[in-house]
């Protein structure tokens, strides 16, 4: 079995505030990285910052400062948002970067060797903010004469001369591709929205400007510079230094494993992405997932919007783990989801606090006075424990499949439903009336500890520092964390100490 992973998030447009669906992105990824990771995998996780474009330059231009150096103070904040959010990327790729440059000029050169490029003149509408070039019937004219498109982007009328990818070319290809491979696109929904886009027939695609300098030049026709699309996707095979193939890290992660993205940039991944690999004859990707939006209120988070809840605040204000917790449990992954701070701090009391802080805390208290801070021997375990200790190695194929099919939620749920049986289980079995049944005493305090074990491995990847200050009750440390050992029902040592921690979690006080 290929035991590589590879997995990359979108790279950012840097913006001086990073928002909420920027962490949400970062953390799901980050997510399927540490899981992999503690199931043995050699993860190669790759994020950074997207920087040239029209977008940029006027960014820039508005602030009177040069692109170049907009863009080394503005990636900075992505860098310091990756260490913020405890991201266990492997890269951070800028597209300013010389090793990027390279690769997308050869890209270029290979596309046009191949006869897949074209000069022409393009006329149409394009948007800055989304740096994408629209159909008529794509666009209106909104009550303040404004020309927008459905999603509200601004457009403006472009006219100039463009080189032109053959896109129409590739239509069947892509079309067969999606049928042979389904699960190329997910979820199921984002595929058919692709599959009918599609069929409903490719346009050539422009894919350079002449009428701005910020970008990556045109192998000999500097004139222009290369469309900040095809610039942009290629980042994620010049992280593997593509061209250079007998390079080890394209041969170990080339193809990507999941290319994650949010919804809106799916037309650029699904279609756009795989027709410049077709065309310049290089592998795809294994899959292309598109997840929701984070909404507040009804509505898109989006600076534009002025509709923001700042990571950054939230994380000062209640930790990161909190954060990466809430967003994950919250968020039906691939669907839209609403957050709101007062839920946030719901989960923090009721998941974080009660269920699994107040777990670890009353079972170490338990095992302190009744084991003297060791961790007990056991005969046997009856019905009552191996029933809750056995779903884990039970479902544990079932687990890996689900996080294949990057199903989140069937992970998070499996562990909230573990952490209600734990705590239901030593409630029930009131080990404090066991003081005459030493040998049953022993079992449950054993049970109960490696149940807290078991969950705390699931939860790394999703609470990461939590978690690793939890394993010090065993003495355990992050590298001992092994995805399959949840499968185990004597992982534990007898014998071995039993150590005190701090609380997790601070309970909120809320004021309802
Ligand atoms: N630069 C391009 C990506 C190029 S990838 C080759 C871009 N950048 S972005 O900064 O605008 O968006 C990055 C990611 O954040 C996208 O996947 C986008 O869907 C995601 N999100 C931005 N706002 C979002 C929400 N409100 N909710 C969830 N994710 C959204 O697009």
């Amino acid at each position: 079995m290929n035991k590589n992973f590879y997995i990359t998030t979108p790279i950012y447009y840097p913006s001086a505030k990073p928002h909420m669906g920027h962490a949400y992105s970062s953390i799901a990824a980050d997510f399927f990285a540490r899981f992999k990771r503690i199931d043995g995998f050699n993860v190669h996780f790759l994020t950074g910052t997207d920087e040239h474009g029209l977008k940029i330059q006027r960014a820039a231009e508005s602030k009177n400062i040069d692109p170049q150096i907009f863009c080394d103070e503005i990636s900075q904040t992505f860098r310091n948002l990756s260490n913020t959010l405890n991201l266990s990327n492997t890269d951070f790729i800028r597209t300013t970067e010389d090793r990027h440059k390279k690769t997308v000029q050869y890209l270029w050169s290979q596309l046009e060797k191949n006869d897949d490029i074209y000069l022409s003149k393009y006329s149409g509408w394009y948007s800055v903010s989304d740096e994408a070039f629209y159909a008529e019937e794509e666009i209106s004219v909104k009550e303040d004469n404004k020309i927008a498109t459905s999603s509200g982007s601004l457009v403006e009328w472009i006219e100039e001369e463009s080189y032109f990818f053959r896109l129409s070319k590739w239509q069947d290809s892509l079309l067969e591709y999606y049928e042979n491979n389904p699960d190329f696109i997910s979820p199921k929904s984002r595929k058919n929205e692709v599959i009918s886009f599609v069929k409903s027939g490719l346009k050539d695609l422009s894919i350079s400007r002449k009428a701005f300098s910020w970008g990556i030049k045109v192998p000999n026709n500097p004139e222009h510079v290369i469309y900040v699309w095809l610039d942009a996707l290629t980042n994620y095979i010049s992280a593997l230094n593509y061209p250079n193939i007998d390079d080890d890290l394209f041969k170990n992660f080339w193809p990507a494993s999941v290319h994650l993205i949010g919804k809106d940039i799916l037309r650029f991944h699904a279609v756009y992405w795989p027709a410049f690999l077709m065309a310049a004859k290089i592998t795809l990707p294994n899959k292309v997932y598109g997840h929701g939006w984070i909404l507040s209120g009804d509505e898109k988070m989006s600076k534009s919007k002025g509709n923001i809840l700042d990571p950054l605040d939230i994380i000062e204000t209640y930790g990161l783990d909190p954060l990466r917790y809430y967003l994950i449990k919250e968020v039906s992954f691939g669907n839209d989801g609403n957050i709101s701070q007062d839920r946030l701090e719901d989960c923090i009391n009721s998941d974080l606090a009660n269920n699994y802080g107040n777990l670890c805390q009353r079972v170490t208290a338990f095992a302190e006075k009744n084991c003297q801070s060791k961790v007990p021997d056991i005969k046997n375990f009856i019905e009552e424990d191996l029933s809750m200790l056995n779903k884990f190695s039970d479902n544990i194929s079932l687990i890996r499949k689900e996080i294949d099919n990057q199903n989140i939620n069937y992970y998070i749920n499996f562990i909230i439903n573990a952490l209600f049986e734990a705590n239901k289980y030593f409630n029930d079995q009131e080990p404090w009336k066991k003081k005459d049944d030493p040998q049953r005493l022993a079992t449950i305090i054993y049970t109960s500890l490696e149940m807290i074990r078991k969950i705390t491995f699931m939860l790394y990847p999703i609470i990461p520092e939590s978690t690793i200050k939890a394993l010090n009750i065993f003495g355990l440390k992050e590298e001992d964390i092994d995805f399959n050992s949840i499968g185990e029902n004597n992982f534990l040592k007898s014998g071995e100490i039993i150590n005190k921690i701090d609380i997790l979690f601070k309970k909120i006080e809320k004021n309802d």
